[in-house]
């Protein structure tokens, strides 16, 4: 019997292709960018599976384009590229990535928070210009991270791995989500508060929330003014979830004092855009879940989500499989 085939809409870790390869007729974009958008509808025409990614828009336009596609595996646990509802009228089957990237996520939001805190990378800059003439009582001081206060906005699993980093940093850790977490408020020692008492009160602000039309642009001039002048923003999340332009205001009007992100808008950020040159703002290439185990991981659940939903099996990562099939997660 002829094996399904999938398109693997870039080169991913070896473990998840080789799993790939072993049950499909498997084709790989080789470029290092995203296949264009007029390549992808033509590659997905003939598909059974689609390993995509976030740079990957999967919508109606792509399901129409892809009359046989039966599953779609996005290697993130970040799915809002998708339009899982689109493919779900279409009993196109939407899995993701989730639990294998937690703390691996969280280890670089803390490195961005540290970072952003402690000047970090205008440290490093500072050396390498060949500015580093004599040890300055005032030179590059930053913010103190322990026994500071850390806020949350959303306390999933990255989230919750972020308080756990913080405590150990002797940290006072708040948080906001939609979802209170009771549980974990007793065996963290962490606080819920309301989404306007965590930006007003958090030295280091940290987006943990996936982007929906409601998250998007939480973070915006008003938000900003509510922030501590000394505070620092961390967002390792999606970058619509702050509005780029009011962030770099706010860097530059000194109304908060720094930003660690890993995520921007747009993506990637242009090097003329206003924010690359705003004081204090390190900024990452979306690599929070970049670790060569991590990524291994992340390619092996999508395989797996691949290989099973189109066997009709149980998704490692089902994202409408219940919907679609009945199937519970
Ligand atoms: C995700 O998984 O959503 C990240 O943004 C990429 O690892």
């Amino acid at each position: 019997m002829a094996k399904p085939k999938v398109f693997v809409s870039r080169v991913v870790p070896e473990s998840g292709l080789k799993m790939l390869y072993e049950a499909c007729d498997v084709e790989v974009w080789p470029g290092d960018l995203p296949p264009p958008r007029k390549t992808l509808l033509e590659k997905v025409r003939d598909v059974d599976g689609l390993l995509s990614l976030l740079t990957d828009k999967v919508d109606d336009e792509l399901l129409d384009a892809a009359p046989k596609l039966r599953v779609v595996a996005n290697l993130a646990v970040g799915f809002d590229n998708i339009d899982v509802d689109a493919c779900t009228r279409r009993g196109v089957l939407c899995g993701n990535t989730p639990g294998v990237l937690t703390e691996t996520t969280a280890d670089f939001a803390f490195a961005l928070l540290m970072s952003a805190a402690r000047r970090v990378v205008e440290g490093d800059r500072y050396t390498r210009e060949g500015k580093w003439l004599t040890w300055g009582p005032l030179l590059l001081l930053g913010q103190d991270v322990h026994h500071s206060t850390l806020g949350l906005v959303g306390l999933g699993r990255i989230g919750s791995e972020m308080a756990k980093r913080a405590k150990g940093f002797s940290m006072r850790v708040i948080y906001y989500d939609m979802f209170r977490r009771e549980d974990l408020e007793q065996s963290m020692g962490i606080t819920f508060a309301d989404l306007d008492t965590v930006i007003r009160e958090a030295d280091f602000l940290s987006i943990h929330t996936p982007l929906t039309p409601e998250t998007r642009h939480l973070m915006n001039a008003e938000r900003f003014k509510m922030m501590k002048k000394t505070a620092i923003l961390i967002n390792s999340a999606r970058g619509p979830i702050v509005d780029t332009m009011a962030l770099n205001d706010a860097l530059r009007s000194g109304t908060i004092a720094g930003a660690g992100l890993d995520v921007t808008d747009p993506e990637p950020i242009p090097m003329d855009h206003p924010l690359v040159g705003a004081p204090n703002c390190v900024i990452a290439p979306h690599i929070a879940s970049a670790s060569v185990v991590t990524r291994s991981k992340m390619s092996e659940i999508a395989a797996g989500n691949i290989i099973n939903g189109l066997r009709g099996e149980t998704m490692p990562a089902p994202l409408n499989q219940d919907k679609v099939t009945g199937r519970r997660k």
